[in-house]
């Protein structure tokens, strides 16, 4: 699939459907309709009713919070503070990541209008998500340097990223070119790297963090922009394994015994690094949360993750040690839990979160 765009080809045949393929499409990526996805344009349309923005959520009562001494009464304790500084460090540079992802290689890759049409509006929920991490900084007023450099001197942050970016280097080189086994491979690898890991598995540990802290009252508004971000996250995920699983589909000769068998091994690589995240994180554990309570989590959420590909268990971790969060991401039933700003945000259609 070329990446340059081609010229205008008058009077040529008009668009079918079955000219239509999620890599190296014969059809012209500049003609919407007809579709040939319908999941795409509905998850398309399900992102756009989850409109949101970072700065309609009041930050007074975290702020209030924050500026309270460490350990004081009615404060954060001290690894309650570790967490929340972690957890924001990773997901400051993280939202970008995953932008710089779309934009530069998922994009110029699928060759189909309608997961484009997703792309575009995911590549703005990406930014949104940034935007999230530049307000909740300039309000509590944390060091942007530490926050914005910690995927470079947090070691547990820094593994994490570096596993992931070595999926996209070269697909971010403008010369590379789906078309041949081993280069559609290198795409299916990338897709798996960023929408089943990163997005799929490495946030969801710093959600359950926040979304524990919101359940105590505690910095309620990072605990809301959360619970979007989640809500936004979780059609990311679902759109990535949609995508996926129709290139094997379409291309059931790149989903060999041994790519498959590499895949495992990407999942249970990116398992640890999460499990090691988890203790860098929380080191002796905060309202109940444990760094083991948050490994059994991410076994069951990496079996989850293979189910999803098709692929057979890792763990057989059948426990989801954080039940609750299926409760907080319907946000319709739970939007005075955390005694905020009541928002009437219209809610998509077809959550799974996990
Ligand atoms: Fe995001
Ligand atoms: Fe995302």
């Amino acid at each position: 699939m070329t990446t340059t765009t081609p010229p205008i080809a008058v009077g040529a045949t008009r668009v079918e459907v079955a000219d239509k393929a999620m890599i190296n499409a014969r059809a012209d990526v500049n003609q919407l309709l007809p579709l040939k996805y319908q999941w795409a344009w509905d998850k398309y349309l399900a992102a756009c009713n989850n409109h949101w923005m970072p700065t309609e959520v009041s930050m007074q009562a975290d702020i209030a919070l924050w500026r309270r001494p460490a350990g004081a009464k009615d404060g954060l304790t001290e690894d309650e503070r570790l967490m929340l500084k972690r957890n924001l460090g990773f997901f400051a540079t993280a939202e970008s990541l995953v932008a710089n992802n779309i934009v530069l290689a998922v994009y110029r890759q699928l060759s189909n209008p309608e997961c484009r049409q997703y792309l575009l509006r995911q590549a703005f929920e990406e930014a949104v998500h940034t935007h999230t991490f530049q307000y909740i900084c300039t309000s509590l007023g944390l060091d942007e340097g530490e926050l914005f450099n910690m995927y470079r001197e947090v070691p547990s942050i820094a593994a994490k990223d570096a596993w992931a970016l070595k999926y996209t280097r070269h697909l971010t080189d403008g010369d590379f070119r789906t078309g041949t086994p081993e280069a559609d491979t290198d795409f299916l690898r990338d897709l798996i790297a960023f929408y089943v890991v990163f997005e799929g598995m490495w946030f969801y540990t710093g959600f359950a963090q926040i979304l524990v802290l919101g359940r105590r009252n505690k910095m309620v508004g990072i605990a809301e922009q959360y619970q979007y971000i989640l809500r936004d996250e979780s059609l990311h995920l679902n759109f990535g394994i949609d995508c996926i699983n129709q290139i094997k589909l379409e291309n059931p000769h790149l989903w060999t015994p041994a790519f498959q068998a590499e895949v495992r091994r990407m999942l249970t690589e990116a398992c640890e690094l999460e499990v090691a995240y988890g203790r860098a994180t929380l080191p002796n554990g905060m309202l109940g949360l444990t760094a083991e309570l948050c490994e059994q989590y991410m076994h069951f959420i990496t079996d989850r993750r293979a189910e999803q590909l098709g692929l057979a268990p890792l763990f057989g971790e059948t426990r989801n040690p954080f039940g609750w969060m299926s409760e907080v991401m319907d946000l319709k039933k739970e939007k005075n839990f955390f005694e905020t700003r009541v928002i009437e945000y219209q809610s998509g259609g077809g959550l799974s979160w996990d």
